[in-house]
């Protein structure tokens, strides 16, 4: 939109400061070609491609068919957050209580609450480079400033305390993790994460620990900073359904926060959109309290199709790309191909593979590298041959 335009509109300042999710413009983009009736491979989209587990559906059905669906507490049932805190407490052997616990209407909704209630005008925040696309643009909308935090491919995107501790200053609010990473998949040791969160502590700095790709950790060494008790005054953990349960649709996450900190959320979030949806709480109580095995099903499939993904990118002859230790995201550095026939930019290279192969992938610049493209494989496995067949012909007329 035009300067003059925005200006006639009268928008409020704010909106400016940020950007529309690359995500959801790959995701329009390629919307758009399979409404042509081009048959698009997608590898654009951040979502686990299997099914809600019956039990969970199940319980949303039965929820519908009591009445329960009248407003709940802003912050969500008593039932609901025991069942948060419950799971974290036996699975990272946490000690959250109830108040400490808001749902949210996605772990999106809980981050954006907790920057807001966090971050001032002139707050710095520091980001570690490559960064899940939502993280920059709701820390300026709070008004703050990222102070971004470059990592080395070649050290797995590595983040250690004596890396932030460099850029630490007295403006310094937060700092935001995220462990497994969106978009590089890349895993924090939990001996960093204790430095980092240690440091944070000794230097009153909150950390943000976005923890919604937490189950789906393929080092064997899950760890989550809920685990870290003795600095919790000094973290806010975020967490979502999504990913875990295969419910990015229901819209159910969550803060952890110590309780001044969850106060103040839950009074923002009585403001905003009040209870996430009745429906979906009792669902959730289900996914937290029922079997977990669905969850170790999904998370070994990942695993499977993981290593399916790199070892079939690692044979395109130009690509080069780290194993992703988390999440669903392989992030192949495709910078051997840039200044080829023509092509300046990660972008360029995702708009042509998407219009000349049709295969979407989500360029690095929204994840603030330029050299890389992200690929979701949580797809099917004959989905990914399709996809690589297509990206292993446009990349060698390249
Ligand atoms: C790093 C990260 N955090 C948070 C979210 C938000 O997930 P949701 O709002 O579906 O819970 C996502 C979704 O892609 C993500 O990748």
């Amino acid at each position: 939109m035009s300067t003059a335009t925005t200006e006639a509109l009268r928008l409020a300042d704010r909106i400016n400061r940020i950007e529309p999710s690359a995500t959801m413009a790959v995701v329009a983009e390629a919307d758009k070609l399979r409404a042509q009736g081009i048959d698009v491979v997608d590898f654009g989209a951040g979502e686990p491609h299997f099914a809600t587990p019956h039990h969970i559906k199940e319980a949303a059905i039965g929820a519908i068919q009591e009445n329960f669906t009248k407003y709940t507490a802003v912050a969500g049932t008593p039932e609901l957050r025991d069942a948060i805190a419950h799971r974290h407490n036996v699975d990272f052997d946490s000690d959250y209580r109830r108040e400490e616990v808001i749902a949210a209407t996605g772990g999106k909704q809980a981050l954006f609450n907790a920057i807001q209630v966090l971050v001032d005008h002139g707050d710095e925040v520091i980001l570690p480079v490559p960064y899940w696309v939502s993280f920059k643009d709701i820390v300026r909308y709070a008004g703050g400033e990222c102070v971004l935090l470059e990592t080395d491919e070649a050290q797995g995107f590595r983040v250690t305390a004596e890396m932030v501790a460099r850029l630490i200053t007295p403006r310094t609010k937060a700092i935001i993790l995220n462990s497994p990473s969106n978009p590089s998949g890349a895993v924090m040791s939990p001996e960093d994460m204790t430095e980092v969160v240690r440091l944070a502590h000794q230097r009153g700095i909150w950390v943000l620990s976005d923890e919604c790709y937490v189950y789906l950790n393929y080092t064997g060494k899950s760890f989550s900073v809920g685990n870290l008790r003795e600095y919790k005054d000094r973290f806010v953990l975020l967490g979502s359904l999504s990913k875990t349960y295969a419910m990015t649709g229901w819209r159910l996450g969550y803060a952890i926060a110590t309780v001044p900190v969850a106060s103040a959320i839950a009074k923002l979030q009585s403001q905003s959109t009040s209870n996430p949806t009745s429906i979906v709480q009792k669902a959730a109580v289900a996914a937290l309290r029922g079997p977990q095995d669905c969850v170790e099903q999904m998370r070994r499939e990942y695993i499977r199709l993981r290593d399916h993904m790199v070892k079939g990118l690692q044979t395109i002859p130009g690509i080069t790309c780290t194993l992703p230790e988390g999440a669903f995201y392989a992030y192949p550095n495709i910078s051997s191909f840039l200044g080829r026939n023509g092509l300046k930019s990660a972008s360029d290279l995702a708009g042509r593979l998407l219009r000349e192969a049709h295969v979407a992938t989500v360029p690095g610049e929204g994840f603030g590298t330029s050299d890389h493209i992200r690929i979701s494989y949580a797809t099917s496995r004959a989905e990914l041959d399709r996809g690589l067949e297509r990206m292993r012909k446009f990349f060698a007329a390249l």
